[in-house]
């Protein structure tokens, strides 16, 4: 599925030196380190402040806190993510609702959310926070007009999407604010677990800076209750040398996707879609969006014997995510069925990620292809 040794033997040299001066300034915990990391990140994603933190999720945790979300309100959010898009919500003390997704690209659809925001429990709702699923910014003229017209906040879960773009504005300036996950198979990733707050925001960004360190503005004086969430120094260091790589390494996935675009196609596999027939739906960049294909994600209908198929022939391949997360044991207290979300639970038995990152190679990507046309025919 990735094989993160192919990075490593081409910067580790560099990696090793960025470790080896946190050692020597034994700077842990931010620090110079993330300090640079921020500015340079913050940079690039053309946005006013980055907050480097200790995972994704608590980015998300952090993003929502800081924009003013607790108890006694309500944010709307997709079944169709990682757990951590609700949890989040949830530790921040209110109330999560679902909304159905686009069957399309996967993302929460504005017009569900519409629907909720119409609906009996649509007064406590605060914020929307759309995930930019597998590399692809959700709906965002969708989302602005809904949050304009009902007064809401956007929070961004930009956990896999460093480096997409809506109308060419980066994941991570659309909303409020936003969360980046650099979990080691993030395409921009960490030596471990690291993630950061994106805002445009100064109020968000000096609030979540506060947070991140037990809600201290001046040492030892705590205004409110945060936590601790900081990034350590070397993982500002490790990502401070692969942010100068990102763009090439995301222009080398989109080039990896085109390739398996093409070879689908000649295979006459490739379905119009949105949902699979005898072949394959693939995934696809929608007006507007640059996708950076943090997976590559296809839709058949016998997808489960596909991927034991594929585990035959050593060829890897992930199901993002196999159960919705209205149907997940922790999550049964939000009060949701199965048949809630059915675009969700389609998408869920349907779904497959290929093998996808910048170092695959064209002829991998023949075999991976010649192996589904074998199982399809
Ligand atoms: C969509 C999404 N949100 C949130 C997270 C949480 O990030 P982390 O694993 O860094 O806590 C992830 C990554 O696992 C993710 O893919």
């Amino acid at each position: 599925m990735l094989d993160l040794k192919r990075q490593y033997r081409e910067l580790h040299q560099e990696l090793l030196d960025a470790v080896g001066h946190v050692l020597e300034t034994q700077q842990f915990i931010l620090g110079e380190p993330v300090a640079t990391f921020e500015r340079d990140a913050a940079a690039q994603l053309r946005v006013a402040h980055a907050i480097g933190c200790s995972s994704g999720t608590d980015a998300l945790w952090l993003a929502l806190a800081a924009a003013g979300i607790g108890p006694g309100m309500a944010v709307i959010t997709t079944p169709f993510s990682f757990f951590a898009s609700v949890s989040s919500i949830l530790r921040a003390g209110a109330t999560a609702l679902l909304a159905d997704i686009d069957p399309t690209t996967f993302n929460l659809d504005p017009l569900a959310v519409e629907t909720v925001l119409h609906g009996p429990r649509g007064a406590a709702v605060r914020a929307v926070l759309p995930v930019h699923l597998y590399g692809q910014c959700a709906d965002w003229t969708g989302f602005s007009r809904l949050a304009q017209a009902h007064d809401l906040k956007l929070i961004e879960d930009a956990a896999q999407a460093w480096g997409a773009e809506w109308n060419g504005v980066k994941a991570g300036a659309l909303g409020t604010a936003a969360a980046f996950s650099f979990y080691p198979t993030k395409n921009l990733s960490a030596a471990g677990d690291a993630g950061m707050v994106t805002t445009n925001s100064d109020e968000v960004a000096e609030r979540a800076r506060m947070l991140r360190q037990h809600g201290m503005r001046r040492r030892y004086f705590h205004d409110e209750i945060g936590w601790n969430t900081r990034m350590d120094g070397f993982q500002g260091a490790i990502l401070s040398v692969k942010l100068k790589y990102i763009d090439g390494w995301n222009q080398a996935r989109r080039t990896v996707a085109a390739r398996y675009h093409e070879l689908f196609a000649a295979a006459g596999l490739a379905e119009a879609g949105p949902y699979p027939v005898h072949g394959v739906v693939l995934p696809r960049e929608v007006a507007g969006s640059h996708h950076v294909y943090h997976q590559y994600v296809l839709r058949t209908s016998r997808r489960d014997q596909l991927r034991e198929f594929l585990a035959s022939r050593k060829i890897g391949s992930e199901i993002y995510y196999p159960v919705p997360l209205h149907q997940q044991e922790a999550l049964k207290g939000l009060g949701y069925n199965e048949g809630d979300f059915p675009e969700a639970e389609r998408a869920a038995r349907e779904v497959l990620a290929l093998p996808i990152f910048a170092e695959l190679r064209e002829d991998e990507q023949q075999t991976v292809v010649a192996a589904i046309a074998e199982f399809l025919s």
